[in-house]
């Protein structure tokens, strides 16, 4: 049996009070045990939420990391770093920091590695535009994205790996890709790992959907062969929202 997963990524959202509250909220509500409850807040809130989840089954993640060890890269948070704070996954390659930080698929690459050799469970995150869905590129896109994110790793580190299917046209616009839309390009993503893994390998990667994951769809979402849970943005901001999201399973 699969891993199911709902993660939260909080993106550039809530300061250090406002973040307490909200994982406070969360740490009293009911939530499914049999679910991998994984928050990723920014960076600076990790260590004190470290202290605040020690008693819970909660996750944490982070949103980034960078691929170097250490050294002159102002600005920048290592695996380590993470690692010492009690961070366990890691958001890579989210289209948001494909698009506004320019990173690149080598760079993506670097960091899946890096995270696996570090003892991490890398969240590979890939997705179509509009106008690559509408062109019909979607298959093609996603095809090429975990290819280059993924394939330089051997079969027991990419069984490691969380991949997160999240079409940009459905993060935060409200618009969520139907649960068959969703389920087609999680088949295709699993196909393209068994082609070059084998099933067995192939059947055990959680691929979670991201893109105004809700409480009203999530059931349907969750209820797909290839779905294994969600990357949840705008309604992991509310602890009523995200934990019905947790119990929709
Ligand atoms: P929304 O749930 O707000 O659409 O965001 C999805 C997302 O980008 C999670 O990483």
């Amino acid at each position: 049996m699969r891993k199911k997963i709902v993660a939260g990524n909080w993106k550039m959202n809530l300061d250090l009070n406002q973040g307490e509250k909200l994982l406070k909220e969360l740490l009293e509500k009911k939530i499914n045990q049999e679910v991998t409850t994984v928050i990723a807040p920014p960076y600076i809130h990790l260590s004190s939420f470290r202290e605040l989840i020690s008693n819970s089954t909660i996750k944490l993640a982070a949103q980034n990391c960078h691929q170097q060890e250490n050294g002159a890269y102002t600005g920048e948070i290592s695996i380590g770093m993470l690692k010492s704070v009690g961070v366990e996954y890691v958001i890579v390659g989210h289209s948001e920091r494909r698009e506004y930080f320019l990173e690149d698929s080598l760079a993506l690459s670097f960091k899946v590695t890096n995270l696996i050799n570090q003892g991490m469970n890398p969240i590979y995150c890939c997705g179509e535009t509009l106008s690559q869905r509408k062109d019909g590129d979607h298959f093609s896109v996603i095809k090429k994205q975990i290819e280059q994110g993924l394939f330089q790793l051997n079969e027991m580190e990419l069984s490691q790996c969380i991949i997160a299917y999240e079409p940009v046209w459905a993060i935060g616009t409200g618009e969520t890709a139907t649960p068959e839309q969703a389920q087609e390009i999680h088949h295709h993503i699993r196909k393209t790992i068994a082609n070059q893994y084998g099933e067995i390998i192939a059947n055990l990667i959680p691929i979670l959907y991201g893109g105004s994951v809700k409480p009203n769809n999530a059931k349907e979402l969750f209820s797909c062969s290839d779905i294994d849970g969600g990357l949840i943005g705008g309604a992991a901001l509310n602890a009523s929202s995200f934990s019905d999201i947790i119990n929709s399973f």
